[in-house]
């Protein structure tokens, strides 16, 4: 995987996201990566409460000195069946790991998220934009029911959920994401948009380890340190459920792929979405018989190079101090 691109020209990128801690992370990685233009955040409910993970948004940015960026507000809830729990167990009752982060000068955008990343599509070449959902898909299947014609425009979508093979995470058989709005989920997975699927097949061996953490906690100023302690409390989450020590930073694999196309290996399958009430709920049915010919068909990530994928976070995260 290249540390460092000769860009000339860089992806035109919105993050729609619930912050989060991973996500916090994956909105730095990219922020840090020449290769790639974060236009427009966009947020929606998941891990915490939209307004919280709104708020969280503002100030990750700030963080990183770029409040120029836009946040606009997403989905306050999943298409059809309120969620019955969220993840604040997991990130923390406001969402990062307990620390609690600088407000930041800037205001959430007037703008629905939709009508944001409409406009933006439509402002772009087709085909240009990586759009990175890295929580619920409530927006992006809203984006496709109200704004259908800026929907087509989409280059990639860059998702983080779901699992072919490793079961679930929120429950035995749904990773979150596509638990939190299995509805919308089924949606995009199946609406032929060109959607890659980074899910826990790839995320759960990919292990930030906490001399990792160390090292841009050490070398990545203020920004390293403020990441560090927010990961914080994910450390103590994974050990509790996986007996590991380190952190599986899912929303940032996301990111990496979405920042170096290529990064994982992906396979075309046909993946439907559970969205009966019930055990099966939010379980992303990845049919692995044979690789899809079908125009509906989803890359789904099954090979990562999880060193690699480390390292290039490590040492993004680390250049903020540079
Ligand atoms: C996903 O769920 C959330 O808790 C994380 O931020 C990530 O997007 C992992 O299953
Ligand atoms: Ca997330």
């Amino acid at each position: 995987m290249a540390q460092t691109a000769g860009v000339t020209d860089r992806i035109p990128l919105v993050i729609d996201t619930d912050p989060g801690i991973d996500d916090a992370l994956a909105v730095l990685l990219a922020l840090a990566s020449p290769e790639v233009d974060l236009e427009l955040v966009t947020t929606v409910h998941g891990n915490v409460e939209l307004a919280q993970t709104t708020e969280n948004a503002l100030r990750v940015l700030h963080l990183a000195g770029r409040s120029d960026v836009p946040v606009a507000a997403g989905a306050a809830g999943p298409l059809v069946h309120p969620l019955p729990t969220r993840a604040g167990h997991v990130h923390g009752t406001a969402g990062l790991g307990g620390v609690e982060l600088p407000p930041s000068p800037a205001s959430v955008d007037p703008r629905p998220a939709v009508v944001a990343l409409a406009e933006l599509l439509l402002a772009h070449e087709p085909g240009t934009v990586t759009v990175a959902p890295i929580g619920p898909l409530t927006n992006i299947a809203l984006l496709m029911a109200v704004y259908p014609e800026a929907a087509q425009r989409i280059g990639r979508v860059v998702w983080m959920g779901g699992s072919a093979h490793r079961g679930g995470n929120v429950t035995s058989a749904a990773e979150f994401n596509a638990w939190a709005d299995p509805e919308a989920a089924h949606a995009v997975l199946t609406s032929g948009l060109p959607v890659t699927m980074v899910g826990l097949d790839v995320t759960l061996p990919t292990v930030l380890t906490e001399e990792g953490i160390e090292r841009f906690r050490s070398t990545g100023g203020t920004v390293g340190e403020t990441a560090a302690a927010v990961l914080r409390q994910y450390v103590d989450a994974a050990r509790d459920a996986y007996g590991i020590s380190g952190v599986v930073v899912h929303d940032a694999l996301a990111l990496t792929e979405a920042i170096v196309p290529g990064t994982l290996r992906t396979v075309r399958r046909d993946v439907v979405v559970g969205t009966t009430l019930g055990a099966a709920r939010g379980q992303t049915l990845v049919d692995s018989r044979s690789v899809s010919t079908a125009d509906t068909a989803v890359e789904v990530a099954e090979t990562v190079d999880s060193d690699a994928a480390v390292e290039f976070l490590v040492s993004r995260l680390a250049s903020y101090g540079a």
